[in-house]
């Protein structure tokens, strides 16, 4: 999604503003454009189709562009193509008020006719532009100043929004509005810092404001302040972010979705050592009570792609461990369902960035229905963080490719813990057994590091597959669920067709798909339904289809059926999702490279995908 940064200090802006949006180029973009400018100096502004570096040539890394006060943006097309016309920044006329924009603004069309009707002309397709004139007009109705127009403008905008405006009347000053879309202000002795996420600021400070929803922010060089959409004065906490920046570079790896793949073990031992303290699991950081997990009736799993896979796997554990109903359910179809709650339902979001728009507005409703929530996010302080009633943070760093691995092992760990101590407290478990999955679960992170050691082979057949149009995941139980990952990362990344399929759902249509040299994955990690989903490998072999089999060691018979055969360390069954998933996510991505496409960058796609 779109992606916002800005200076304000003493420095040249436009080489840091260049420099803050290639931190943010994984969240997806077609275009790039800045605004700069000095004291004495009209705002100027260049914008660029295509990758940053076209803008970069343009402004000759920044240098031919003079002002120490700028903002910059890179555009994922929503309302109007990617063109250079349609990029932002974007102006009034008259170019005193500037601007560049995060979100969607629903009822731009009303808006633009209101304008309209006022004389504005308008020379893009965006909901930006509509925004921007819009602000200039109350400056120019009510002569109140940036932080009166910008509230005026806000009660009528319906949608989400991130916006950050300069004000040709206010030199020194950048101004800042945000609702549902996420936004971060750095300060420092003399310069002020916007992006839309922590990575760009990494560089410049780790003191942090996060702006809150519907507030504005008025940023001068080092200083900044904050009112809400009453225009009252209000105060916003300074935070210190624990990241540090050499966690979101490459260090030595080729891609980042590479080195975030070695990166779960740690990711994993990271988020389970948060939660588990001296051999028993501590919720106390989340708020959640053992009295809490006694008395809900029902979990429902909210949450979009990977996330969403993460919550499949989880009903399968948190069914089978705690004897618990649990319901997964994507949260773009939750929200529009008018979804059936009751007050003994716990409602968990599963979230990386805590921005993306469907899930916060699934929380957002279970709210409404006065549902307790907990959301199990990765961003620290990101919207659902703050508004769920419970937060389980998954402690997996900043993650930059957009495909995600290392939050999603992360998530599973964390899944594992709430399922065991429910389990426990819920009397479905000993105590014996509950010490017994807990050492199953330290012992994952060696596990996954042993199966990273594999990667070799996985490469090899990447190489030898990259030429693969079309491939099918098919398993079992929680083997389905690994399935179902596995198929999008492939789809994401390395643009194969691919399809995920309950094995036991092949004969009903999809195995009329199969045909001679048609790659099919077949994951039997469940020993109990090793057989069952070996004899629909058989079955697809019959009609031509070339197989790579994904078992635990020991399992060797698989090699009668498998033409290639990928191995992982035994587990508790529960937790083979988290060996399994990675050798797929290996295969995705040599494929990828095989195929010499934007592995981190994937086409069309977004990071954090903060509109509906
Ligand atoms: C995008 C990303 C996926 C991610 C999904 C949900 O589609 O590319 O990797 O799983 O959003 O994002 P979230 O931040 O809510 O986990």
């Amino acid at each position: 999604m779109c992606g916002i940064v800005g200076y304000n200090g003493s420095e040249q802006a436009a080489p840091i503003l260049l420099e803050g949006l290639s931190r943010l180029e994984y969240r997806g973009y077609d275009s790039a454009g800045l605004a700069v400018r000095n004291a004495s100096t009209p705002i100027e502004i260049v914008k660029a189709k295509g990758r940053l570096r076209v803008l970069a040539e343009k402004t000759n890394d920044g240098e031919a562009l003079h002002g120490t006060c700028g903002i910059g943006h890179t555009r994922w097309a929503t309302h109007g193509e990617p063109s250079e016309n349609n990029a932002h920044p974007h102006a009034s006329d008259d170019r005193t008020v500037v601007g560049v924009h995060n979100g969607i603004i629903e009822n731009y069309q009303e808006l633009k006719e209101k304008l309209l009707r006022h004389d504005y002309v308008f020379y893009s397709d965006t909901d930006t532009e509509v925004a921007l004139k819009l602000i200039h007009y109350y400056m120019g109705k009510y002569a109140g100043g940036p932080v009166d127009s910008i509230a005026r403008a806000m009660t009528r905008i319906r949608g989400s929004y991130a916006l950050a405006v300069m004000f040709a009347e206010y030199p020194d000053e950048i101004f800042v509005a945000r609702k549902d879309s996420p936004m971060v202000i750095g300060v420092t002795d003399g310069a002020c810092y916007i992006a839309s996420d922590v990575p760009a600021l990494l560089k410049y400070t780790r003191s942090v404001y996060y702006i809150g929803n519907q507030q504005i922010a008025r940023l001068g060089k080092g200083t900044v302040s904050f009112f809400d959409i009453d225009r009252e004065p209000v105060s916003v906490e300074q935070t210190e972010v624990k990241w540090d920046a050499e966690a979101a570079e490459k260090g030595g790896f080729e891609h980042f979705m590479i080195k975030e793949i070695h990166e779960q073990p740690k990711a994993v031992r990271d988020t389970l050592h948060s939660l588990i303290k001296e051999d028993h699991i501590d919720l106390s950081g989340t708020g959640l009570t053992d009295e809490d997990l006694r008395k809900y009736e029902r979990i429902h799993i909210v949450a979009c792609g990977s996330a969403y896979h993460v919550g499949l796997a989880g009903q399968y554990i948190i069914e089978d461990l705690a004897r618990m109903p649990v319901r997964v359910e994507l949260a773009s179809e939750f929200r529009y369902r008018n979804p059936l709650l009751t007050d003994r339902d716990l409602v968990i979001v599963i979230s990386q960035s805590g921005e993306t728009a469907d899930s916060l507005a699934a929380l957002r409703l279970a709210k409404e229905k006065g549902i307790e929530t907990l959301g199990i996010i990765n961003v620290i302080g990101s919207s659902i963080a703050r508004e769920a009633d419970h937060v389980l943070y998954t402690l997996a760093g900043p993650e930059i490719a957009v495909a995600t691995t290392k939050a999603y092992s992360a998530q599973l760990a964390a899944v594992y813990v709430l399922a065991v101590q429910a389990a426990l407290i819920r009397g479905c478990i000993d105590e014996e057994k509950y010490k017994e999955l807990l050492n199953e679960m330290e012992q994952l992170p060696a596990k996954m590091e042993r199966v990273l050691e594999d990667k070799e082979r996985i490469q090899w057949f990447a190489a030898k597959y990259s030429n693969a149009r079309d491939m099918f995941f098919i398993g079992r139980g929680i083997d389905y669920a690994i399935s179902m990952e596995g198929s999008l990362k492939m789809k994401e990344i390395s643009y194969v067709h691919s399809e995920a399929y309950a094995a036991g759902e092949l004969k009903h249509g999809t195995i009329s798909l199969v045909e001679n040299g048609t790659l099919v994955v077949g994951v039997c990690t469940q020993n109990h339904l090793f057989e069952k989903t070996r004899s629909n490998m058989v079955e697809v072999k019959s009609r031509g289809a070339y197989l790579m089999g994904l078992t635990n060691y020991g399992n060797y018979s698989i090699e009668d059926t498998a033409d290639f055969t990928v191995y992982i360390p035994r587990t508790d069954a529960h937790f083979t999702t988290s060996l399994a998933v990675i050798p797929l996510q290996l295969l995705g991505y040599y494929l990828s490279v095989a195929r010499g496409l934007n592995v981190d960058k994937p086409r069309n796609l977004a990071k954090s995908v903060t509109v509906e």
